[in-house]
């Protein structure tokens, strides 16, 4: 049984084929007509109501574009659009009209039947939810048992129903008799796992145990997690439900939609370990709260936690081991772009405790008091026990260093390298080349992980994304139009020493080349993604760039490098006033690519300033002085190379 396939796989070479055969203008004039219009084609468009024709074919490019709405895409977005279908059924379609075979997996009925599946088991889910609540609040077994150990904890009503919790009554088969009694099928039963089956006998899972229903961020209960009320060593004290195809534990974080509005609207969120950890903040009045439940984070939980916010604080009992042990992990966190911080309670406490203890007033003065940034947080913890000890000093500086690498915004990396010069009492220089030398490898991993999982197979996409221009400045577009429209273009090169000398080099090479060089690379995630592709490709003789990224596999790539190769796109106003596109800018390419990196330099080096000013005032805010001079000096910088490049830009911009 094959219980992965949320669709079909149609692999890399079928789709190149499926990619080749339907040249755009064909696969278009099945249902528009088009008339020549110089080398493009020109017709009504499909997608808007129109009298004059503004829908554009480039059969150079393979694209199509309405100037009119806006749509565009390449023959596969276009059959998307028009037949309403998916990724891989648009695949299909065009695989049809170009007899080209695919393995046919009938996987719209696969789906289909998927997602009964899914609504079942979350049916089944909610069903089991309600009859253990109802048996915490209303049957004997329930209260004297469920019900009054919440209330020995002294877990107040409002609390308990608020999330839901419940209790399953002990016996072999109390529950799944009640649930088949119902009509739920033991076919559900067993594969949310509230049920255990063999071939002859079937068992209740969490008979006994009171019950912490999980909710995913709708709000509906994909799973359990069952707490025995037995002291006994050898039955583990919590049980969850196992994975399937409701419940993915990596993915989901306990108390997430009893926390999103006030994550959202405290702009934070606390990070603890237990079910009953979030349950008593709440009580406290502390709602901006989710459990990890007792594993480490992953990546798709802090992404889902940065959907409300960038801020987050981790809360450790004082227990140093464990602490040290989750360490590593802290670094996803920081990966993602997430403010971190570290709150450790006092010995003893873990926040259950603490929060009944303190209440809400006092355990937020706490926070506000003792919370501390996680690299701060990490190097004072691992300090402590490398005293007099190069070796395990080395050691922690490469750790350290390691966790700021990480950082994806270089004004937060550079504050953090400057007070770990500090604290570690080693050279900033040092340390800034140890970071370059780690996000170098860094980079490296990615790409390649990157260029593996592409070229396995092709996932099939959701429906088209949405790209917006508003994510990029104009400069960064019009750097990515040129470099994609014009990378193998050749550029010519005066050497320094050697004025007669010239050397050859691509647009691409030169492009790279510069931003590289100077560190300006910009931080958008799809702009790294398309340069560094342009990078490693630069060697390779059959690469084309216009079609390698408007056929991208990633629909955000493949839509904004449609949208960039539909000329009208990015032409900024300025520059078609100065006059600049007069010419056939293939022929003046030796003009205007220096004005396009210096203009997106010159934008970047704003950006920086206005992050580093930011900063400034931080660090002034917090009397840190030693930051506001360093900071000071590297904006004096910037303004000394911005002053250069608005030079260059004058005298060559608009001449
Ligand atoms: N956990 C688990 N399985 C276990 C033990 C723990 O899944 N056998 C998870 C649970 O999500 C639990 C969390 O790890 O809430 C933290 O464990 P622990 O601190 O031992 O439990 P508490 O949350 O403190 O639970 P309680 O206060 O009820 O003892
Ligand atoms: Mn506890």
């Amino acid at each position: 049984m094959n219980s992965h396939t949320f669709a079909p796989m149609i692999d890399h070479a079928t789709i190149e084929r499926i990619l080749d055969a339907a040249e755009i203008s064909d696969v278009v004039s099945d249902f528009v007509t088009l008339r020549k219009r110089g080398v493009n084609q020109l017709g009504l468009c499909p997608f808007h109501n129109e009298k004059t024709p503004s829908f554009t074919v480039s059969p150079a490019k393979g694209i199509f574009k309405c100037f009119g709405c806006g749509k565009g895409g390449n023959s596969v977005n276009f059959i998307m659009e028009h037949e309403n279908l998916n990724y891989p059924e648009a695949l299909k379609y065009l695989a049809r009209k170009y007899h080209i075979d695919i393995v046919e997996q009938e996987e719209t009925e696969d789906q289909k039947q998927q997602k009964d599946d899914r609504e079942s088991m979350m049916i089944v889910s909610s069903f089991a939810q309600k009859f253990f609540t109802r048996y915490l609040w209303k049957e004997n077994e329930g209260r004297t048992i469920g019900l009054s150990y919440f209330r020995e904890r002294s877990f107040r009503d409002d609390i308990l129903k608020k999330f839901e919790v419940g209790f399953a009554p002990d016996g072999k088969t109390p529950f799944t008799e009640a649930a088949q009694k119902e009509g739920y099928k033991i076919d559900f039963l067993e594969k949310t796992g509230l049920t255990i089956k063999r071939d002859d006998w079937q068992r209740d899972r969490f008979a006994g145990r009171v019950m912490f229903p999980i909710h995913n961020l709708a709000g509906r209960v994909i799973a359990f997690g069952g707490r025995i009320l037995k002291e006994d060593k050898k039955i583990a004290k919590y049980l969850n439900s196992p994975e399937s195809e409701i419940y993915h534990k990596s993915k989901v974080l306990y108390g997430i939609f009893q926390a999103k509005r006030e994550i959202s609207k405290t702009e934070k969120c606390y990070l603890v370990e237990g079910y009953t950890d979030v349950l008593s903040m709440h009580q406290a009045g502390i709602e901006n709260v989710v459990a990890s439940s007792g594993t480490a984070l992953t990546v798709d939980q802090i992404r889902l936690i940065r959907r409300f916010t960038p801020n987050i604080t981790i809360i450790y009992d004082g227990d140093e081991a464990g602490i040290k042990a989750s360490l590593r992990g802290i670094d996803l966190v920081l990966e993602e772009g997430m403010n971190v911080k570290v709150l450790l309670l006092p010995k003893g406490e873990d926040p259950d405790s603490f929060a009944k203890k303190m209440g809400a007033s006092g355990y937020l003065e706490y926070i506000q008091k003792n919370e501390t940034d996680f690299i701060q947080f990490k190097t004072h913890l691992l300090l402590k026990s490398t005293e007099n000890d190069p070796v395990a000093k080395a050691r922690l500086i490469s750790d350290v260093i390691h966790s700021i690498s990480v950082i994806p915004d270089t004004i937060i990396r550079s504050v953090y390298i400057k007070e770990c010069s500090n604290l570690l009492d080693v050279d900033e220089k040092v340390l800034y080349a140890e970071v370059r030398k780690q996000k170098t490898k860094q980079n490296d991993d990615f790409r390649k992980k990157e260029f593996r999982e592409k070229s396995k197979t092709v996932a099939p996409k959701p429906d088209l994304p949405l790209v917006k221009a508003s994510d990029f400045s104009i400069e960064e577009l019009e750097f990515l139009r040129f470099l994609l429209k014009h990378c193998k273009a050749r550029l010519f090169e005066e050497e320094d020493e050697n004025p007669n000398e010239t050397e050859v080099l691509s647009v691409g090479e030169f492009m790279i080349q510069e931003l590289e060089n100077d560190d300006l690379v910009s931080e958008n995630p799809l702009f790294k993604k398309i340069f560094y592709e342009v990078r490693d490709n630069l060697d390779n003789e059959k690469f084309d760039s216009w079609k390698h990224f408007v056929n991208h596999p990633d629909g955000e790539i493949s839509q904004l490098a449609t949208n960039l190769l539909s000329e009208k796109y990015v032409e900024s106003k300025r520059w078609s006033k100065a006059g600049a596109f007069t010419e056939q800018e293939e022929d003046i390419l030796d003009i205007l690519i220096p004005k396009i990196i210096n203009r997106y330099k010159f934008r970047k080096i704003k950006i920086m300033q206005a992050e580093i000013e930011k900063a400034i005032n931080v660090a002034s805010d917090v009397k840190d002085y030693d930051t506001v001079f360093d900071l000071l000096s590297t904006i004096t910088n910037l303004k000394k190379v911005e002053k250069e490049l608005a030079e260059k830009l004058d005298s060559r911009a608009f001449n």
